[in-house]
């Protein structure tokens, strides 16, 4: 990965130290824009299809016409990541409304703001994953549209730092007694050979790394049911993870201080990390996209 990558606003590439927005843009005053985060194996980006569905989604939910064709999303894509080397990257791709004169309502006849840079994606080893992580449980105090990727991320950075705080790694989040998703990451938890996720609704992120763990379940006939999680199953799991497209699937060892299950990475956990550094093997080698 070069020292100043190449990244793409607006129609033009440069590189990222001297990319400049203006301090009216809407993302930047308002938090008024939505994001995406794509990893890409060896220059081959994964499950980009899915994310660009995602992406047009948040757009459609907040009113932004999608600027770029799947085409042009993906040869802005491939640009950016051929340009900044061979290693994994993770890409950010973000869309605001625009720069207008700061009022609540929409502006007329405002070109979005597209922006798009690619950053070097260091996979947690199997030796840190290992590991594990520890968590510390919140209330999830955002608003109910959490299945917009949209950039406004202030719970969730608080969240997030507060693990931090705690000494944890990642916050997991209670709304009304139930487990909602991660600061930035979504939840699994195994119990009695179940392996069980929230279903998607607007309290959480519709991962693509969720989705895929649910696919791969059903391709290898792992039972997984799609159902609420009270705080009691959660605290009583055999098995924690948490997932995302940059942390790829962690399990969670420690919650707010006492050991999940055994207080080791559980065979379930073994199972899916094993089949998604398959596919990412096979992404590598050109046998999967
Ligand atoms: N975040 N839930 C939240 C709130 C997230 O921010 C993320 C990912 C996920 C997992 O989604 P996916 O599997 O599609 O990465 C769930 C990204 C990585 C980020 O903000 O950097």
């Amino acid at each position: 990965m070069q020292n100043d990558p190449l990244c793409y606003l607006n129609g033009e590439y440069g590189p990222l130290s001297q990319a400049k927005i203006s301090v009216l843009d809407r993302g930047f005053i308002f938090g008024d824009g939505v994001y995406e985060v794509i990893p890409v194996y060896a220059g081959r980006p994964f499950r980009l299809p899915h994310h660009l569905a995602r992406l047009q989604n948040s757009l459609d939910a907040i009113r932004i016409d999608n600027p770029l064709s799947e085409p042009e999303w993906d040869k802005v894509i491939q640009h950016i990541t051929k340009t900044n080397g061979d290693g994994d990257q993770s890409v950010y791709v973000q869309v605001t409304r625009g720069v207008a004169r700061r009022d609540h309502s929409f502006p007329d006849n405002t070109p979005p703001t597209v922006f798009v840079m690619s950053s070097e994606l260091v996979a947690p080893s199997r030796d840190q994953v290992e590991q594990g992580i520890e968590a510390i449980t919140l209330q999830d105090i955002r608003w109910l549209n959490c299945h917009i990727k949209a950039i406004s991320l202030l719970p969730n950075v608080l969240f997030r730092q507060a693990a931090i705080d705690a000494g944890a790694n990642e916050a997991i989040l209670l709304r009304e007694g139930q487990a909602t998703e991660g600061a930035a990451s979504n939840l699994f938890l195994v119990k009695d050979g179940v392996i069980i996720t929230p279903p998607k609704s607007s309290k959480l992120l519709p991962g693509i790394t969720r989705d895929l763990m649910v696919e791969m379940a059903h391709q290898h006939g792992l039972p997984l049911q799609e159902r609420d999680i009270d705080e009691a199953e959660l605290r009583g799991a055999d098995e924690i993870w948490i997932t995302s497209s940059t942390k790829e699937v962690m399990p969670v060892l420690r919650l707010d201080g006492e050991p999940v299950g055994t207080g080791t990475p559980g065979p379930f956990w073994q199972t899916v990390y094993e089949l998604y550094q398959g596919l990412k093997q096979d992404l590598r080698s050109g046998r999967a996209s």
